[in-house]
Formats: structure tokens, sequence, C-alpha cells
């Protein structure tokens, strides 16, 4: 069961007009919550994320909070498994095609939930492949555009490598990968660019965040050269799906030094931990470690 414009209906039945602005223009924003034990992760905080971004746009909000949380718990009770991904998204709405906002026009509202793969172990125990290309996206990253096509191209370079992200660089400084946020650990210390324009503000990436302050892990919230990234202890992606992963080789070349040279870290190992302990706790629900 989907969610489309006030009804639950299969996927199949659920139908948009061509000339919605989300298809017509990419005018639309979207949030991506992780369920755990049918227990949304954040959402809160998903949903102010999700305010942010129709007010950036000047799309109408067309629900409540109280609202939203509703019509997500119902869509996650219909649905046969356990761990989700709740995918939202609410577009500009239908109308003839121009540029310019329509009057009067109520908004698309579309909600799935998918089943939540978490990621495999495999790739937690060995980290993953990174490679990296220049931040070509337009200036305004801390909106959840739908209009994703610059980091889809971004992400396919990747994929076209047998790689599993794509961490980018504008002006010689780390901004973010094309769907994660990017911590590097140098000296012992974690260190990631600060919100901006430039990079989506993550909710994981506050997650760690506060599990670093929480646990006086030494930490730092500074831009960072991209000459410090190739030259990190190790380098780390986080997203809600992709929750924590060490990045092990960077444009085929091994991350860090010595024995942990192309393997995850010990200070992701740490982190790692912390992350399963806090979603454990807060949403009861099985460790994933
Ligand atoms: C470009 C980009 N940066 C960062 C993130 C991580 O955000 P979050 O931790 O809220 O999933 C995402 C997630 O989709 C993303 O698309």
């Amino acid at each position: 069961m989907v969610f489309l414009n006030g009804k639950f209906l299969p996927i199949e039945e659920a139908r948009v007009p061509v000339l919605d602005r989300g298809f017509i223009f990419g005018d639309g924003v979207y949030e991506l919550v992780p369920v755990y034990s049918r227990v949304p992760f954040r959402l809160e905080e998903h949903l102010t994320r999700l305010e942010r971004s129709l007010a950036e746009t000047r799309i109408r909000n067309p629900y409540s909070r109280a609202e939203w949380r509703d019509i997500i718990a119902q869509l996650v009770a219909k649905q046969p498994y356990e761990d989700q991904g709740v995918y939202f998204q609410v577009t500009r709405g239908v109308a003839k095609r121009d540029h310019s906002f329509p009057q009067d026009t109520a908004p698309t509202v579309f909600i799935m939930s998918n089943p939540l793969v978490n990621p495999p172990r495999e790739a937690v125990e060995r980290g993953v492949e990174a490679v990296s290309a220049q931040d070509n996206r337009w200036h305004r990253c801390n909106i959840k555009s739908i209009s994703l096509i610059g980091n889809v191209l971004l992400r396919q370079l990747s994929d076209e490598s047998g790689a599993t992200e794509t961490i980018l660089f504008l002006d010689g400084m780390l901004t973010e990968a094309s769907a994660c946020n990017v911590f590097v650990v140098r000296g012992g210390v974690i260190q990631g660019p600060p919100k901006s324009n430039l990079i989506l503000p993550g909710i994981t990436y506050d997650v760690v965040l506060e599990l670093l302050a929480g646990n006086g892990v030494p930490h730092a919230v500074r831009p960072v050269a991209e000459s410090e990234l190739r030259a990190a202890d190790e380098i780390w992606v986080t997203s809600s799906s992709r929750e924590v992963m060490a990045i092990t080789t960077l444009d085929g070349k091994a991350v860090g030094r010595g024995e942990h040279a192309g393997r995850p870290g010990p200070v992701f190992a740490r982190v790692y931990a912390l992350y399963q302990q806090y979603k454990a706790k807060v949403m009861r629900a099985p460790v994933h470690a």
C-alpha cells in the first residue's frame, strides 16, 4: 500500500497526471525515514527538514506535524515488513506547464514504504570503495530536492567503477558524497564539514555528532580540504540507509596507513558500535553488529 493525496491504495493503482510539476520540472522535495521494528527513527528531525525544504521552495505544506505523523504511522502499519524505509515527497502539484508558480494548485503528496535493507555485514567489516569527482551540483544542496539529476550522474560514476559512493570536492574542499555526508579521521580527531548551502544537513550526520559529543570522542566540525581527505587515516560516509560506512579505497588507492590501510579503522569501529547501540536503545530493535 502507498499513500497518494489522502488515499491509501496499491502502488499499481497510484497515478499522477503527466502535468505534475514533479514530473515536468522536478519541482518538489522529499524525505527518507528509516523505520526499525516499525518505529520511525528520528521522525521529528525528518519532518523538521521537510518543513524547511518546503519553506525554502515555497511549496505549501498540506499537513500539520500531527497529520504527517499519523499518515506515516498508518502506512507503516499496513506493510508486511518490520524494518522499512518510508519515502515521502511533496511536489508543487499539477498545472499547465509554465516555470512560474501556478496559483491555487494543491501540492501532490506521495508516500511509499519499502523494506529497509541494512548495510551488508561484509560492507561493514571490510568497508567499501569510493571514487571522487568535482561537485558540479547547484548551490542549494541544503534543500532535499527531488531534482536529483546532478546526484544521479555523480553516483553513476562510482557505480560504473564498481564503487559504492562518489566523494565530491568544490574549489578544493570536501562537500559531501552523491547520497551521503562524509567524515574523515586525522590524528585521532573526527572532522566533517559544517552545514552550509553546499551540503544536505544529514539526520545521520547529526546523530553521529551527538554520539561523539555525548561519548567524549574527539571531533571538530570544520572545513576539510581535498588534500586533507586524501591523506586521512579514515574516511566514512553517513546516511539513513547506509548508517555509518567506512570508505577503504578512494580512486583505487587504500585509505589509511600501516595495519589499517585499506581496512575500516579503529575510530570507525567505535562509532559504528555507538550508532548500533543508540539505534537499539531508541528503537528497542536488534543490534545489527
Ligand atoms: C546528498 C545527500 N547527502 C547526505 C545524505 C544523508 O542524509 P540523511 O543522513 O538524512 O539520510 C543524503 C541522503 O539521502 C543525500 O542524498
